[in-house]
């Protein structure tokens, strides 16, 4: 129920130990009426007054264009299941479709953090081995919303699949498995905070 700072909190809420800003829970704990709990912070809801299957999100596509129905959200947990297929296809692994260039031409995307959620280029040279810095001083929360407040990383900075990133003219690479965590310090030392 919103992002790494900014999340729903207070009484009556069960969150996640490790992650606070994921509750285990769809309605307060008490409440006889079962009503859903709204989004404080909306980078990750659904539109106003509107169900999932009807929301649209990141340049007007369903929510479910990206996440797949509302009772089959991806990815299936049965490798093989033809709700991984659509993903699969896209993308070429399975679960939230992630790849800009899946609709956008490659190299047609300037460095942005307009992406999906405030989603920044994924898997591009242009924003991980060049002028991604500017972006983190202009606004550290920015960064922080997803890579956790001391930059360490957060589910929200998860690599759906395994990546090898090439920085520095090659001098260095960085290597992830799927599932890994994006830590700022990765790649060099942790930036200030
Ligand atoms: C263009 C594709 C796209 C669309 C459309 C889209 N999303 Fe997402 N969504 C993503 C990506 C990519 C992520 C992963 C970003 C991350 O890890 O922070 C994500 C993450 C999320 C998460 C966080 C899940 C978690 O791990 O905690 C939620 C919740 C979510 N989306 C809900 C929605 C809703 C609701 C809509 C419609 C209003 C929507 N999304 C529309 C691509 C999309
Ligand atoms: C499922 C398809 C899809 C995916 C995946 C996708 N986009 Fe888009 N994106 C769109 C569409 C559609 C538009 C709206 C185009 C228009 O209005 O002409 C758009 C518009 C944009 C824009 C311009 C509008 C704005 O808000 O500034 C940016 C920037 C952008 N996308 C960045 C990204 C980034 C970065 C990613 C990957 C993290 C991404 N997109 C992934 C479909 C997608
Ligand atoms: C909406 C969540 C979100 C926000 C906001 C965000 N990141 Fe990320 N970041 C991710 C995810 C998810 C990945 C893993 C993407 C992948 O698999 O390549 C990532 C990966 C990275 C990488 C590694 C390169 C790559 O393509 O994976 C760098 C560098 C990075 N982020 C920098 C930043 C900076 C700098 C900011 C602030 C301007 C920022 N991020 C804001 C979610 C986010
Ligand atoms: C995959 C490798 C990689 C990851 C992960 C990464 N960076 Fe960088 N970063 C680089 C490279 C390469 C440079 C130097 C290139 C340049 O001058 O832009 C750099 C430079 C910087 C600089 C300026 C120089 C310095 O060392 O202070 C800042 C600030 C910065 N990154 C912030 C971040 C933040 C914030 C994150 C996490 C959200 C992050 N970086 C994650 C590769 C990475």
């Amino acid at each position: 129920m919103g992002d790494a700072l900014e999340y729903l909190s207070g009484p009556a809420l069960v969150p996640d130990p490790a992650w606070p800003f994921r509750l285990r829970q769809a309605y307060r704990t008490g409440d006889a009426s079962a009503s859903p709990l709204q989004a404080s912070n909306q980078r990750f809801a659904e539109e106003a007054d509107t169900l999932y299957k009807f929301s649209k999100g990141h340049g007007g596509i369903g929510c479910q264009g990206c996440h797949g129905s509302t009772h089959a959200v991806w990815p299936n947990a049965d490798a093989g299941s033809n709700d991984n297929v659509a993903a699969r296809s896209l993308q070429g692994y399975t679960g939230t479709v992630m790849e800009c260039t899946t609709c956008h031409a490659p190299g047609s995307l300037g460095r942005t953090v307009n992406g999906p959620h405030g989603l920044h280029n994924v898997n591009d040279p242009a924003w991980y081995d060049d002028g991604h810095e500017e972006f983190y001083e202009n606004n550290k929360n920015r960064c922080k919303s997803c890579h956790g407040a001391d930059l360490t990383g957060t589910p929200l900075s998860r690599t759906p699949t395994a990546r090898t990133f090439r920085v520095e003219e090659g001098e260095r690479t960085a290597d992830y498995f799927k599932g890994d965590f994006v830590r700022c310090d990765d790649c060099h030392g942790m930036p200030s905070l």
